[in-house]
């Protein structure tokens, strides 16, 4: 619920789960400012935290500003601190004063124009208060967007820039979101590379200015779009945490400042580094959504609460609800060398186990023998696949498996029929040299004819044959970029990359709704919730050995659901580390995502094939509970030897225990589960056992003997 209290001048956002207060105070000249004066449990006086904001009497050496809550921090005017908005005029002055004017509250969520978001379905799910606050002397207004969900402890926030002045002005900052908390907090966010994706690090308070970013044009391999402020003494189950993600799939920043008065900024948008828009007069820029989760139950409570919310309202389409087909994809058991035959030896093998679908991955296309050229180019290479994409496809479907496909749409490769035809399609700066990476330059999808070329290339292929998935891969960064389209401020370029993007997606996606969508960006480059609106799962990490999928898998499930992460049992020795790991617990580990295999499952031996066999039987049978039930992190493998999980509907409880290394003469693993529906439950031997038990005395775990174990316990609710 969202009121305005006029005697107080303050709204007050509210639900079962938090508080949020807002207050309009005047300025020293007595112009109103917009303050966010509290975020935090609910609270039943909004008007005593108006007694708690720094007062102007007193404030000595001019500090008052920095001491302020402001909802949307300007540029000149004494606050310090990181801005959400800088707008610079002709001259290039660049102070921005900005005073309330007005605000709408309304049932329900608006759309965002043509950027993903989170949604409702009907008006009764949240309540959205919109403040629009003016800079008298150049016509800027910012309308900030609050949207509060009834049954969530969710708030999304977002801006809209509007410059209804008579000058243009350059945004040279617009963020989306911006809450000041008191108190001082440790920062937790995901980082990593290639391979070794979302890592969890929590850094200890400080005086400084720390930021997550990126600056690739992707959400990146370094950094994802999500940060946590958590209270000093917060663990996975207690304690207070403010959880802020981006639905946004670009160059972004998230920047926690703390400075002397021991309170905490946050704020998030683009990447100010890597942005600049002309706002002409008349015109509108929209800032991407923010979303902030607010727990008192630690880190898994705000974990829960954003799968939730990523699963049921960022996430669209039939594959949302549905339970996601066990796969097989070819990458890892042929790379680019196969043809029709080698394909169909794997695919006869997997159905013949009960995999659902299978997917061809690189090489498809054009003359991809390696991964030198081609790219754009997505006409099948008949040397590999005679009979076409139709034959093939036709062929899996007969086996009883879906088939699918993989394409790198946004991609040029210089050695391709595209860019002969069309040289300045790609992302380049004039008269520069056009820098490759995996040899391949970036498709200008700032430009309507590329987009449209994209939409075109993708949608005839998916019409010729009967393709039921797409993996959507990204396979390199920005570097130089520009376009070469007449008229466009450089500056603008990545932020309409991202636009242009997203209509592809929008189209493609609605074009062939029943298609099954999987982004991927050489493994987890573009992890993120933006992806997410269009295609509800993602390629988690191009490292699938079991171990280091520990810690990717629990790091990313620090805010995104298991329906989002692609995961795969692969070949040992591993490709990535040479690690040889049991084939049981490569599947015990890729339980814990959208599960597939990723070798070739005509060569494997008879005890893997028998336990392969197992593993799908075992994935469909509990794929409802693992894919849409609650997440529990039990055991961090960044803490301890031991990693474990729990999943948990009004069925069963599942629990996932994985020993790193075995440890001569061990003492006993027990492991006390969390948030069991009160009952009694089956184990798998037949014995009964009740909710109290699983959670008070805990569960012993047989690991076996060696090094890489595993032990998945399920337990059938009576
Ligand atoms: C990177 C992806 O992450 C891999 O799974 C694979 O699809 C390759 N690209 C193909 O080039």
């Amino acid at each position: 619920m969202i009121e305005y209290i006029d005697s107080s001048r303050l709204f007050h956002l509210h639900n079962r789960f938090l508080s949020v207060v807002l207050s309009l105070r005047p300025d020293e000249e007595g112009s109103p400012e917009l303050l966010t004066a509290y975020i935090g449990a609910p609270l039943d006086a909004p008007e005593a935290v108006l007694a708690l904001l720094p007062r102007w009497e007193g404030a000595s050496f001019d500090s008052l500003r920095q001491k302020l809550p402001y909802a949307c921090p300007t540029e000149g005017r004494g606050d310090y601190r990181p801005p959400l908005v800088c707008a610079r005029d002709a001259e290039g002055q660049n102070c921005t004063e900005l005073f309330y004017e007005s605000h709408r509250i309304d049932a329900g969520k608006p759309r965002l124009e043509g950027l993903p978001a989170s949604y409702v379905e009907s008006s009764d799910e949240a309540d959205t208060l919109i403040i629009t606050l003016s800079d008298p002397l150049t016509g800027l207004k910012a309308e900030i967007s609050y949207t509060l969900y009834r049954e969530r402890p969710v708030l999304a926030l977002s801006v809209r820039y509007l410059n209804r002045g008579t000058e243009a002005l350059t945004l040279e900052a617009a963020g989306s979101a911006c809450i000041t908390l008191p108190g001082r907090y440790d920062l937790i966010h995901l980082h990593g590379a290639w391979a070794k994706e979302r890592a969890v690090e929590r850094v200890a308070p400080a005086a400084l200015t720390r930021t997550v970013s990126s600056a690739r044009g992707a959400s990146g391999h370094e950094h994802n779009p999500f940060a946590v402020l958590a209270a000093p003494d917060t663990t996975e189950f207690e304690g207070e945490c403010l959880g802020v993600i981006l639905v946004y799939s670009g160059s972004f920043a998230i920047t926690a400042d703390e400075n002397a008065y021991e309170s905490t900024r946050l704020t998030a948008g683009l990447n100010p580094r890597c942005f600049r828009w002309n706002l002409r007069p008349g015109e509108s820029f929209q800032a991407p959504e923010a979303l902030c989760v607010w727990s008192p139950d630690g880190l898994n409570g705000m974990s829960q609460a954003f799968h939730s919310l990523l699963r049921e309202r960022v996430c669209r389409g039939f594959w949302r609800d549905r339970p996601r087909p066990v796969l097989i994809n070819n990458w890892e058991a042929t790379y680019f060398q196969f043809n029709h035959e080698k394909i169909i030896t794997i695919a006869r093998a997997a159905a013949d186990l009960g995999v659902e679908l299978f997917v061809l991955d690189d090489g498809w296309f054009g003359r991809r023998d390696d991964d030198n050229c081609s790219l754009g180019d997505w006409v099948a290479d008949r040397r590999k696949l005679p009979g076409g994409l139709k034959a093939l496809a036709e062929e899996i479907n007969a086996l009883g498996m879906r088939f699918g496909l993989w394409f790198e749409p946004e991609m040029v490769s210089p050695d391709s029929d595209l860019y002969r035809a069309h040289p300045d399609w790609c992302l380049h700066a004039k008269d520069r040299r056009r820098t490759t990476a995996r040899r391949q330059l970036i498709l200008d999808l700032s430009r309507r004819e590329v987009q449209d070329y994209i939409i075109d290339a993708v949608s005839s292929v998916l019409r010729s044959a009967p393709i039921g998935y797409v993996k959507w891969d990204m396979n390199r960064n920005f570097k130089e970029t520009g376009t070469a389209a007449e008229g466009v401020y450089q500056g603008e370029v990545p932020h309409r990359y991202m636009l242009g993007l997203y209509r592809v997606l929008e189209e493609i996606t609605s074009a062939f709704p029943e298609v099954l969508f999987e982004s991927c960006s050489g493994g987890g480059g573009r992890f993120d919730a933006g992806m997410l609106h269009y295609m509800p799962q993602t390629w988690t990490s191009d490292d699938s050995d079991a171990v280091e999928r520990l810690y990717i898998q629990y790091g990313t499930s620090l805010c995104y659901p298991t329906s989002a992460m692609g995961a795969h049992v692969s070949a040992v020795p591993n490709h990535q580390v040479a690690r040889v790991t049991p084939m049981k617990t490569r599947g015990d580990v890729a339980l814990g995502g959208n599960f597939g295999y990723e070798l070739n499952l005509a060569a494997q031996t008879p005890e893997d094939m028998e336990e392969i066999r197992r593993q799908i039987r075992q994935v469909k049978a509990v794929r409802e509970t693992t894919q849409r039930g609650v997440f529990t992190r039990l055991s961090s493998p960044f803490d301890a030897n031991l990693a474990a999980w729990q999943f948990t509907d009004d069925r069963r409880v599942i629990l996932c225990a994985y020993r790193i290394l075995a440890k001569p003469n061990p003492e006993l693993t027990r492991i006390r589960l969390r948030g069991v529906p009160e009952g009694e439950y089956t184990a798998e031997d037949g014995s009964s056992v009740s909710s109290a038990v699983l959670m008070n005395a805990g569960v012993p775990v047989p690991f076996p003997r060696g090094d890489f174990a595993s032990c998945v316990m399920v337990f059938e609710k009576k």
